[in-house]
């Protein structure tokens, strides 16, 4: 019976030494997250569990959205052949065959809507001209979280340069009435940036330009 207990902690001790490897939430503020955020290019090839990748999400959807709206889109690949194939062209290659998961924020650009002021006229499909406000905010929450959790990720343009986001939306199957916002690589730092120090006080107007 003893030996049994102890077989079973060890067995247990093992799965959590191997699950330690993927990067667990740290014990940081939220201040702490923010101001030591950097962007991550290098990555080391290592897999981001599907656990993390929906963390990250959650924290992507937490964000603020005019109207409560939500117009954000996510479309997360992991398959490595599939990412160099569709993101790993170009001088950007390396951290997209080095990532261990893209999220590719996107956009639906159209909302349904009746006019304001008459409830009862039938909806249309009207441009949802905040889509771009509340994916930025989305893609800052995810870029948070991945910091948070130990992981490393940047940001790299989509909307509005038609060329770079036109051959990813066709590779993935993205219909037209939404964009790509930014993709995003994460994985497991393989390098340790220090933050950039942005604080720049002759950039805030107290009280009155
Ligand atoms: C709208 C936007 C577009 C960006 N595009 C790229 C990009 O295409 N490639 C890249 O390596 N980094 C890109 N970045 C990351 C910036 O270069 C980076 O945030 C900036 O240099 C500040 O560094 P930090 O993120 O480490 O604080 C982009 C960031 C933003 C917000």
């Amino acid at each position: 019976m003893k030996t049994l207990r102890t077989i079973s902690i060890m067995a247990a001790l093992a799965v959590m030494l191997l699950c330690g490897s993927q990067a667990q939430a740290q014990d940081k503020s939220a201040m702490d997250v923010i101001m030591s955020r950097t962007s991550v290019r290098s990555f080391t090839g290592d897999p981001v569990s599907k656990e993390n990748l929906e963390t990250i999400l959650k924290a992507g959807m937490a964000a603020p959205t005019a109207m409560n709206g939500q117009p954000w889109r996510f479309v997360v690949v992991t398959d490595k052949d599939k990412m160099a194939k569709v993101f790993g062209a170009g001088p950007r290659s390396k951290m997209f065959t080095t990532a261990g998961a893209v999220i590719v924020v996107c956009g639906q650009t159209t909302v349904m809507r009746r006019p304001f002021g008459q409830p009862d006229a039938p909806e249309k499909e009207v441009p949802n001209m905040f889509w771009y406000e509340d994916c930025s905010a989305a893609a800052e929450n995810i870029l948070l979280a991945v910091h948070a959790l130990g992981l490393g990720a940047v940001w790299t343009a989509g909307y509005p340069a038609e060329e770079r986001i036109a051959p990813i939306a066709q590779a993935l199957g993205i219909p037209d009435n939404i964009k790509i916002l930014c993709v995003i690589p994460i994985g497991v730092p393989a390098e340790n940036p220090k933050p950039k120090d942005k604080w720049k006080p002759e950039n805030i107007h107290w009280e009155q330009w």
